[in-house]
């Protein structure tokens, strides 16, 4: 199979790991007989500092003209100052949005080597395996938003909650038909109790499933009580339904329960085979440059466009299982390392994943 791979690499640690993760996808080609050309484009902060804004042009002809898109994290302090639409982090939500790319699928499963990185105690004994599905193009994300002046209160800023039916019912497919593959259980996180959008949003999930999906149990759960669950009793999450916000923050929690947020990994897809593929984690500028990053989320979410996107499974599989091997043999980078025993750096870490496809 031939197949061209846009990489955005972004800030931070963003080119250390897509790095390592672009040598674990050569290691596929090689091992299962694949082609995969790789080209880099700039976004982010990199793309602010090469020609004054976060997402040219040429990034986003040159991703629609690519099979699927890899990409690394954007951000850091250099360009905080910057206003909304020139940081670097507008390069990503345009690129989400310029994709058509509505869906962010967020897996979190609690690795068996790492139930001792878990902050939780019940992490031991307990199979933390949950999908979060996360509206990803809409919602106060991307509603409309201000700075006003006011007499009385001084400057005030808002920003915009919205949610159309068919935004609703185009994300209850995905997730249904992510949970007919798994338990056929949807637990549908909102606000209903005090905004509108999640009003609609509720009535929205369950009129739609119920037509196109009667076989799935679709329960709803306020977001506050979500986060609450969450560490309480994850185990009894399959998939979780929510909006771009919600999904945001319940995804980070999902991520610390599971041991570290340098394993979570990405997909966001649309109604086509292109998605674009990330880890849920920043760009850490703290440890940037300094080996120190963890590159399984983004090694992950490369193995879930060989799945999602190019419908090669059995690849996709044998990226995991080297994930697991090299976990179970005991190498850690620094996030997931109880003390210094057997610490691999970015690199290493990537290469002794890519030695094992
Ligand atoms: C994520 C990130 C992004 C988001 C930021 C960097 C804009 O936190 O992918 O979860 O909020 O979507
Ligand atoms: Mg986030």
């Amino acid at each position: 199979m031939n197949k061209h791979i846009a990489v955005l690499p972004g800030d931070g640690i963003g080119p250390e790991i897509t790095d390592g993760a672009v040598r674990v996808l050569h290691a596929v080609a090689k091992t299962f007989g694949h082609t995969f050309t790789f080209e880099p484009l700039l976004i982010g902060g990199a793309a602010l500092d090469a020609c004054g804004e976060p997402l040219p042009e040429r990034t986003v002809e040159r991703c629609l003209a690519s099979d699927s898109v890899l990409l690394g994290a954007v951000g850091g302090p250099k360009w905080e100052q910057l206003p909304g639409e020139k940081r670097p982090e507008a390069g990503l939500l345009g690129i989400r949005k310029a994709l058509g790319l509505y869906a962010n699928i967020r897996p979190a499963r609690l690795w068996r080597a790492l139930a001792d990185a878990s902050p939780l105690k019940c992490a031991q004994d307990t199979p933390i395996d949950l999908v979060v599905v996360r509206e990803l193009t809409g919602g106060i994300y991307f509603g409309a938003r201000g700075t006003r002046e006011d007499a009385d209160m001084g400057t005030t800023a808002w920003d915009t909650e919205q949610y159309s039916v068919h935004e609703i019912e185009r994300i209850t497919r995905i997730a249904c038909s992510i949970a007919e593959k798994r338990g056929g259980r949807i637990v549908s996180v909102d606000k209903a109790n005090v905004l509108d959008s999640s009003r609609l949003w509720r009535k929205t999930v369950h009129a739609y499933a119920e037509v196109n999906y009667p076989h799935i149990r679709i329960t709803d759960m306020l977001v506050d009580n979500c986060a609450m669950q969450l560490v309480k009793d994850p185990a009894q999450f399959d998939v979780m339904l929510t909006s771009n916000m919600f999904g945001d923050i319940l995804s980070d929690e999902a991520a610390q329960i599971t041991g570290s947020i340098g394993m979570l990994a990405s997909s966001s897809l649309g109604d086509g085979t292109r998605g674009l593929y990330e880890p849920i984690h920043g760009s850490a500028p703290d440890i940037a440059g300094k080996d120190l990053a963890n590159p399984i989320a983004t090694i992950l979410s490369a193995a879930m466009m060989l799945r999602d996107s190019f419908l090669l499974e059995r690849e996709a599989a044998a990226v995991e299982r080297a994930v697991g091997e090299v976990l179970d043999a005991g190498y850690r980078t620094a996030d997931i390392s109880p003390a210094d025993a057997s610490r691999v750096g970015c690199r290493q870490m990537a290469d002794l994943i890519a030695e094992r496809i």
